[in-house]
Formats: C-alpha cells, structure tokens, sequence
C-alpha cells in the first residue's frame, strides 16, 4: 500500500513555515529530481531534532501537474477557480509547488525551509512564504479555537487521503487546499464577545459548540457543517496557522481531504450562502488574498519521479 507524506495527517504544531514557489522554464527534470529528495531532507532533519517533530508535505499545483508528471493525472485535480457573490470573494493565484514544513521549533523550520529553497535553487521563484504559528491553545487570531470538529485519530486519514478503490493510481495522496486570509482586527474588536460568538456559534473562552436551534443561518460553523445526500457530514482535514506581524495577520488556511469537492462546496456555501442569502458572516472580518489547489502524492509517487 502507498504511504502518505507524514505531514498530511500530523497532529498541530507550534511553528509552521509555507512556501510556494513557481518553477522557471525548463527545468522539469531538475525539479523531478529534487522533489523526490525532499522527503529524506525531511527525514534526515526529524531524525536530527527528534524532539521538535518535524514533519514536510510536498505539493504540486493544479497547473503544473501535466508538465511535471505527464503519464497519469489525480482523478479530480483541477485548478483553484475564483467565486465571488456582492463585495465577497475568493481569488485565485495559481502557484506550482507548495513545501509545508511544520514542528515545534521556529529555528528548525527555519534551517529546513533553507534547505528547500537551497535545493531547489534557481529553479524557482519564491512567491510567497508564510511563517505560521500557534496562538495560545491553538486559538485563530479572532479568539476562537480552531481545529475542534477536525476529523480524530484514525478517521483523519479516511478523510484526507485518496482511497485504493476511488483512483488506485493515487492513493495515499491528498487533495490540497490554501487561502491566506488577512483579518480586519480593528473591525472584528468592535464587536461585543457575544456578537463574535454568534459569527462563529461557539462561545468564545470555553469553546463550548451553539445548540443546533441557536446557530445562526450566517455562522460559520453552520455555514461549513454541510452533509451529503444520505446525511453524512461531508468533512475536511484543517491544517491552518495563524501568521502575521504588526502591520498585517490572519490565518494561514490549510485543508486536505480525499477529494477537492468537500472544500469547495463549503467555500460555495460560504460565499454564496443558502437560497435565502444566508452568506457566511466571519467574512465581513476577514478576507482571502489568495486562494490555490494541489495534490500532495504518496511518498510512492514521489519516489517515481527520480525514474
Ligand atoms: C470550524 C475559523 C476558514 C471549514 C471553524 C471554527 C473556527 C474556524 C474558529 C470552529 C472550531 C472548529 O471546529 O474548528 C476559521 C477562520 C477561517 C476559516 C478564522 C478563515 C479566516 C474556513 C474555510 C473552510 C472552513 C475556508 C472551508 C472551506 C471549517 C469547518 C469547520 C470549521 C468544516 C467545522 C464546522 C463544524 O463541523 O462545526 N473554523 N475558519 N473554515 N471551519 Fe473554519
């Protein structure tokens, strides 16, 4: 059986260090080569600071994939696409590698992250880096606790990773997700605790979950608990950070799941909201700067790549 890049899965860390990079023109082989080294890199560094639980996820976008890996395709794999509805918006920016490094030390990420962009040289362009962190006891920098109704234990490989049976070729991979969010701190602080409990419908300092007949129709949490025609929940593994300095800081979103169509219905619910215009409130403080889609394969998958 294929086996997941180890990040995937992980539990939350205290240090998370994104970035997403373009590749230069012509350089596919190069790039090939040096993607499969990655996860001894990733190895080699989690063996050399054992304590600081070091894990990596390397991903490929939507865009790039045919030109990186022609022979065969993930199933579902398609570029992020911009929704909109009035002044909401989701934007699309298309990046073609995306390298996750979390664990509990900002130094070590740091002497990691070098490594990456060491190996991969000026093969690419650094577009974007983000340094994420934890936040009090895993909090975003709303207040709220984020992450609570993640899928637990076992059941977050069942929904983050591709199943043998829905496209063997690409099992053991994962459909990835990122939107930076910048938050308007300014504006969500004049809102009174209750008011910010009723965006999300959670209560603030215990983290304690509305009664389902007192979630709002416009809160986030109702927004984003969507279930299939059976009554299933529908679910997505959220691996998010908060980052940011003092002039700018949101959240850092991340999700992974056995197929793109979880996290794009609930963005759709999000931001177009329900038939009578219910849209997802916790937009009006916050709001995507970016927005992309890739498939992080099986370590398998990128062994293949030196072949
Ligand atoms: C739940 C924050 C974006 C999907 C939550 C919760 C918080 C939160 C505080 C409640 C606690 C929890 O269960 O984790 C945020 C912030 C966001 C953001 C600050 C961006 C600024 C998104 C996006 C999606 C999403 C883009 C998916 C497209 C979910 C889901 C839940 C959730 C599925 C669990 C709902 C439930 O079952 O109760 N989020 N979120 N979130 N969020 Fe988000």
């Amino acid at each position: 059986m294929a086996r997941e890049q180890f990040g995937i899965c992980a539990e939350p860390s205290l240090h998370g260090y994104y970035l997403l990079f373009n590749v230069l023109d012509d350089n596919n082989d190069y790039i090939r080569q040096a993607l499969s080294r990655l996860p001894a890199l990733f190895d080699k560094y989690a063996d050399r600071f054992s304590e600081s639980n070091l894990t990596g996820v390397i991903a490929i976008g939507a865009n790039y994939w045919d030109e990186l890996f022609p022979k065969a395709k993930p199933k579902y794999l398609k570029p992020f696409s911009e929704i909109s509805s009035d002044d909401r918006i989701a934007p699309a920016v298309n990046y073609d590698l995306y390298i996750e490094v979390r664990s509990d030390r900002a130094d070590v990420n740091h002497i990691v992250a070098g490594k990456v962009c060491a190996l991969l040289a000026e093969s690419v362009e650094l577009i974007e880096q983000v340094r994420g962190f934890r936040f009090l006891d895993g909090r975003d920098l709303t207040g709220f606790v984020d992450g609570t109704e993640n899928p637990k234990g076992r059941h977050r490989r069942e929904v983050a990773l591709v199943h043998v049976e829905d496209d063997e070729a690409f099992s053991s991979g994962s459909y990835l997700h990122i939107q930076r969010y910048r938050h308007n701190l300014n504006h969500w602080n004049t809102l009174e605790v209750k008011e910010q409990e009723d965006v999300f419908a959670r209560t603030k300092v215990d983290n304690e979950e509305y009664s389902s007949e007192n979630k709002p129709l416009t809160s986030h949490t109702k927004r984003t608990s969507i279930k299939d025609s059976e009554g299933n929940s529908i679910e997505i593994l959220r691996q998010s950070m908060p980052y940011g300095d003092m002039k700018q800081q949101g959240l850092f979103f991340v999700s992974y799941c056995k197929s793109p169509e979880p996290f794009n219905l609930m963005l759709k619910s999000m931001i177009e909201g329900d038939e009578h215009g219910n849209f997802d409130h916790m937009l009006k403080y916050t709001q995507a700067e970016t927005g992309a889609a890739f498939f992080a394969p099986s370590l398998n998958i990128l062994a293949e790549l030196m072949q």
